[in-house]
């Protein structure tokens, strides 16, 4: 069932889980994160950064693949299209494709206007009914060229950004996109609290991959409610798929047929989201 995101999220943060934001690329990953999500049977977000639904084809080929193969796959746990890290066109767009949540990245402009931005991109999609996310400070590292320094979020940036009326807020803190480096510090787990302190919508945390478990587990503990994960299915996928071609590279047994040769990553997908979906503990939405 597609649905909105501000219920699902008021009811994690209260409940103190997280629902997971898994990105998709193609059918092949839709359909992974979507059955995993089934046969757990939890809600899941689907995101599409800008980069993805370009390389997809446009934001409405996305909504509707997306909800093509929920329809022939019989899901029945709640489904959130999501934008992820769309710019101030990006978000328009995925309003109009019928997405049913977009995130509204402007922490590269200056915050007024990140502000301002925000405030009409919550008017226009809450008149649709559909939730709204926003960024303050920053997220270090570069998802799909959208680069961030970073950037610990500031507690009265929060605040204001909140006052917008958006439904979740993703925060810079210490959290950086793609795999971390050996002398990463940590999450900043102080300014997490002054921030949960400070709001009351659900936190999101972007940078999912890679983050050792216990402080993933901690942040859900302070308010968190969305955990972003995009690089650890892709570096499934890319594993699996390696590992097929390498083993079939006489080609005997068709190895060569696409449909088997995209089998293997499709399930390393799916794997890796059950097994994220398990540990943070997602619970059914009635
Ligand atoms: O917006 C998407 C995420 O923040 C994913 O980050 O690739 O480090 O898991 P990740
Ligand atoms: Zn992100």
């Amino acid at each position: 069932t597609l649905v909105h995101g501000t219920e699902i999220f008021a009811a994690a943060r209260k409940g103190h889980y997280a629902v997971g934001a898994f990105n998709t690329n193609n059918l092949e990953w839709t359909r992974a994160i979507l059955s995993a999500a089934q046969e757990k049977n939890v809600p899941v977000l689907i995101q599409t950064s800008m980069g993805a639904a370009k390389y997809m084809g446009g934001y409405e080929l996305c909504q509707q693949l997306i909800a093509a193969e929920m329809k022939s796959m019989a899901i029945t746990v709640p489904v959130i299209i999501h934008l992820d890290h769309g710019n101030y066109e990006a978000a328009k767009e995925a309003i109009a494709a019928g997405y049913n949540s977009v995130m509204f990245d402007g922490h590269d402009l200056p915050f007024a206007e990140n502000l301002a931005k925000t405030k009409e991109i919550v008017e226009l999609a809450h008149a649709k009914g559909i939730s709204v996310e926003a960024e303050v400070g920053s997220i270090g590292g570069e998802e799909d060229g959208v680069v961030g320094e970073g950037e610990l979020a500031d507690v009265n940036e929060a605040k204001q950004l909140a006052a917008t009326g958006i439904d979740f807020l993703a925060a810079g803190i210490g959290n950086i996109h793609g795999q971390y480096p050996a002398n990463w510090k940590g999450l900043h787990f102080d300014r997490l609290q002054e921030l949960a302190d400070a709001i009351s919508i659900p936190l999101v945390l972007h940078g999912g991959s890679g983050i050792p478990q216990d402080q993933v587990e901690k942040a859900i503990s302070m308010g968190v409610a969305k955990l972003n994960i995009n690089t650890e299915c892709q570096l499934a996928f890319a594993k699996a798929t390696r590992e097929y071609i390498l083993a079939n590279k006489d080609q005997e047994g068709k190895g060569y047929d696409p449909r088997k040769l995209l089998a293997p990553g499709t399930q390393a997908i799916k794997d890796t989201v059950e097994e994220i979906i398990g540990w943070m503990g997602t619970r059914p939405i009635k």
